[in-house]
């Protein structure tokens, strides 16, 4: 089957299935980082068969893909699915990809989730590895229901409510602390453009999608999260074969 396939990735779970998820698929499906896609006007979306493929937030997905969503236009009816990456809870993420393609006359037609180590929320190291062992097993699986055109129904009897993801905010408060050498990694591998350099020191403003890149990705552990104690610099993840220039390189030339 030949897709296109959007992701969206931080800390590069969903990054890694997606580009697995595309060699399955095989027939020249390829992989779009919806970072690198225009920040205004439609997007017009012409493939037969169309993927996303991304983190689950609380419930639900990222705005980043949510925005981006909201500007496609699908030419006929494509064959619609997803593959969110999340650590144990998708929630209703599929119900939510569907009631918004629902808006635009599409639907979703598979959902299939692919557990991976949290990067909010702590997976132990036993879980980590585990996950991480069964992550290509787990995505030859999800290709082979696409491949097969499953579908399934994800429509919900009542409109689901927005969640706090729903719109942009720097809800836990992500801030850079003095520890910071003013490096310019963050500012690189936020997907928002939400980090600029004051004076040699990270600034984070209000466009933040919570995905916690910078979080993650800071050499020096400069970052934390002041609106939230329990978890401010807890522990940092990051898929053992993604570099910081991959996640970076999904803004493209934007
Ligand atoms: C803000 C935030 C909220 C999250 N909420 C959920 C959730 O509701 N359920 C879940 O199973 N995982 C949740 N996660 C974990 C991620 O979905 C999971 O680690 C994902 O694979 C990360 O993908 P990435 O490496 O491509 O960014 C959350 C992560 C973040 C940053
Ligand atoms: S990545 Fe860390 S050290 Fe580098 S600029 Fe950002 S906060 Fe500062
Ligand atoms: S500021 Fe950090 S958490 Fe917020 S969108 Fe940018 S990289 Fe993600």
């Amino acid at each position: 089957m030949k897709a296109d396939i959007y992701y969206f990735s931080a800390t590069g779970n969903s990054l890694t299935t997606a580009k697995m998820l595309a060699d399955c698929l095989g027939d020249g499906s390829q992989c779009i980082p919806v970072a690198s896609l225009p920040k205004t006007g439609t997007i017009n979306i012409a493939a037969d068969a169309v993927g996303f493929v991304f983190p689950v937030y609380y419930g639900d997905m990222p705005y980043i893909l949510r925005e981006a969503v909201g500007r496609m236009n699908f030419s006929g009816s494509p064959y619609i699915f997803c593959v969110p990456t999340y650590r144990g809870h998708q929630g209703a993420a599929a119900q939510r990809l569907n009631q918004l393609l629902r808006s635009h006359g599409q639907k979703l037609s598979l959902s299939w989730g692919v557990p991976m180590p949290g990067n909010s929320r702590l997976s132990s190291p036993e879980e980590t590895a585990q996950m991480l062992s069964l992550q290509p097993e787990r995505v030859r699986e999800a290709a082979k229901h696409i491949s097969a055109m499953e579908v399934s129904d994800y429509d919900s009897p009542e409109p689901l409510e927005p969640t706090m993801v729903d719109k942009p905010g720097n809800f836990r408060g992500i801030k850079a602390d003095e520890n910071c050498t003013g490096c310019g990694l963050c500012v690189n591998v936020c997907p928002m453009d939400n980090i600029s350099l004051q004076d040699g020191h990270a600034q984070m403003g209000d466009n933040c999608i919570t995905c916690l890149s910078c979080f993650h990705w800071c050499p020096v552990e400069a970052i934390y999260m002041s609106l939230d104690e329990s978890i401010a610099r807890r522990f940092k993840y990051r898929h053992p074969d993604v570099k910081p220039e991959d996640i970076s390189a999904q803004k493209g030339q934007n």
